[in-house]
């Protein structure tokens, strides 16, 4: 399989801090078994234009099996991701960030600040994450079981 991680920040793409939140990502998978045969690494600004052609890059021509962005999908003025995916999906399943929100908010309340969507272009599955390193620990092991699932559907 090969996975795109996707890190939208306008501070640690300038490299003003390191970005923790792709690590995070790999961890995650590595830590729940998925193999992974290759691994596309960007760190790119909070830019709706740029993140839509990347998107659409790394589904169309790189035949990404699964993206996974992380950080833009809250309430402020330059968070565009789920913008960015929507206008790139050919089907959303809100589902995914239906149940990020729901099963964390009980631990953290403002995981209902996260507007994180997903759904498919092609045989490409797109998943919004939070930017925050620690909510990819908990939101992502709850979406494993159905990333998996919906990668089977799209072969
Ligand atoms: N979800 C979980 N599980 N844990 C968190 O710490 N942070 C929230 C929310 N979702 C968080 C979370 C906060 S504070 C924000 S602003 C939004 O995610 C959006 O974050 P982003 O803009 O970095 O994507």
């Amino acid at each position: 399989m090969k996975v795109a991680r996707l890190t939208l920040s306008d501070r640690a793409s300038a490299g003003v801090y390191k970005d923790l939140s792709g690590p995070e990502i790999e961890r995650v998978f590595a830590d729940s078994g998925v193999e992974v045969a290759e691994w596309v690494r960007h760190v790119i600004p909070d830019e709706q234009t740029g993140i839509e052609s990347l998107l659409r890059e790394l589904a169309d021509v790189e035949a990404c099996d699964l993206i996974l962005t992380t950080g833009g999908t809250g309430p402020s003025p330059r968070d565009v991701t789920p913008e960015a995916t929507k206008a790139v999906l050919e089907r959303e399943l809100p589902g995914f960030g239906e149940i990020m929100r729901v099963q964390t908010f009980p631990l953290v309340p403002t995981a209902i600040l996260s507007r994180s969507t997903a759904g498919t272009r092609g045989k490409t599955l797109i998943v919004n994450l939070p930017g925050n390193p620690k909510a990819i620990g908990e939101c992502l092991p709850l979406v494993i079981p159905a990333i998996r699932e919906a990668l089977r559907h799209l072969q």
